[in-house]
């Protein structure tokens, strides 16, 4: 393991402390380059852009007939790495109790919460940073972090035990969203011109990785400053995302403006993780995005990754490689990919850009 991801560069100090310290003033770290601070939800150049809303309803009878489906997906990860789901078939019960034992474990008093701060090495449990570089600048955002797949490496111990049904919940929404996940890997198998189980296959079968983060971004005296979770693109395969529906945060990038996604009530958000681009020799993008704050109301997210098996080489299928479109990426481990993400912290697309080195 790399030396530097010992430990954190400086004390983390949670966000939420700060927050609620009443200081009308952000600390400097959490100050944004001014290229980099958020424009206001809404102000996207005036214009009412979204990022697809796809209906699964029709997949509940399985994949392989709905063309109509596999087209919209196809597009919204060419157009835009992004989409809403709907008539998702995860049971909305867990939904929202996951919600709700999350929600109330923020709320524990922050001794109990630092009982489980993480440490670089494996980013499990509570953390407020990501990334180890010294005197790198903060986002607004505190968070936990779990693996839930292999099972070899969930480690209950680094979960919390309050509140009580924390981990059964958490459990099972973890099994329905790889469920969900198997689900628009068949479809994006499909639409690549694979059989269903192409991809699933790419990722090491049934010895695929799965983690999830809980994001909580308290409320900010100076949202305009800086940014709850800075650019970045997912370094996995596919992410999950259940967000807050009362309140907006999460901007997608689209060519050079920053348009904010309204949550549906009952929706979740789906993107394309850097693994899938480099899979499928960047026919489908795994697009930047970030998170604005707020001053009067905090939010609540659990992002959940489903990644290739971690000592598996991916590298552009062959079949996606063509005289027109050479192969982009050079081969890596996941293990080694997320290495990056560790160190540096949320860095745009930066990442997937320098496995081009060919
Ligand atoms: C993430 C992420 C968005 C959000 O956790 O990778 O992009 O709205 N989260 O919290
Ligand atoms: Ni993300």
């Amino acid at each position: 393991m790399d030396s530097l991801l010992h430990d954190w560069p400086e004390p983390v100090v949670a966000v939420q402390s700060i927050a609620e310290s009443g200081s009308t003033l952000i600390p400097n770290k959490y100050v944004k380059p001014a290229a980099d601070r958020p424009t206001v939800p809404g102000s996207s150049a005036g214009r009412e852009l979204s990022i697809p809303i796809i209906d699964l309803g029709k997949l509940a009878g399985g994949v392989v007939d709905c063309r109509a489906v596999i087209r919209a997906i196809s597009d919204a990860c060419r157009d835009w790495g992004f989409f809403q789901v709907v008539n998702h078939g995860v049971d909305m019960e867990v939904v929202r109790a996951v919600l709700g034992v999350w929600r109330e474990f923020f709320k524990l008093p922050m001794e109990e919460k630092k009982k489980l701060a993480n440490s670089p090495r494996t980013y499990e449990g509570y953390g407020s940073r990501l990334g180890v570089e010294k005197d790198s600048s903060l986002d607004w955002g505190d968070y936990f972090y779990l693996h839930l797949l292999p099972h070899c490496i969930k480690n209950f111990d680094k979960w919390p035990t309050v509140p009580g049904a924390c981990r059964e919940i958490t459990e099972e929404y973890g099994r329905q969203m790889v469920n969900l996940c198997e689900t628009v890997m068949k479809v994006l198998s499909m639409s690549l011109g694979f059989d269903v189980g192409f991809l699933k296959e790419k990722f090491g079968g049934e010895e695929i990785g799965a983690c999830m983060r809980v994001n909580y971004y308290p409320t900010c005296p100076q949202p305009e400053l800086t940014l709850g979770l800075s650019a970045h693109s997912d370094p996995g395969g596919l992410t999950v995302l259940l967000a807050d529906d009362r309140v907006p945060g999460l901007q997608v990038r689209k060519g050079n403006d920053w348009v904010t996604v309204n949550p549906i009530p009952g929706a979740l958000i789906i993107n394309v993780g850097d693994q899938i681009q480099v899979l499928s020799n960047a026919t489908y993008k795994s697009v930047e995005h970030r998170v604005v704050v707020n001053e009067a109301e905090e939010r609540l997210s659990i992002a959940f990754f489903y990644n290739p098996k971690s000592d598996l080489p991916l590298e552009p299928v062959k079949e996606l490689i063509t005289q027109d479109r050479p192969q982009l990426y050079r081969a890596m481990t996941f293990n080694e990919y997320r290495l990056y993400i560790r160190k540096k912290g949320p860095s745009g697309k930066t990442q997937v850009e320098s496995l081009k080195a060919m």
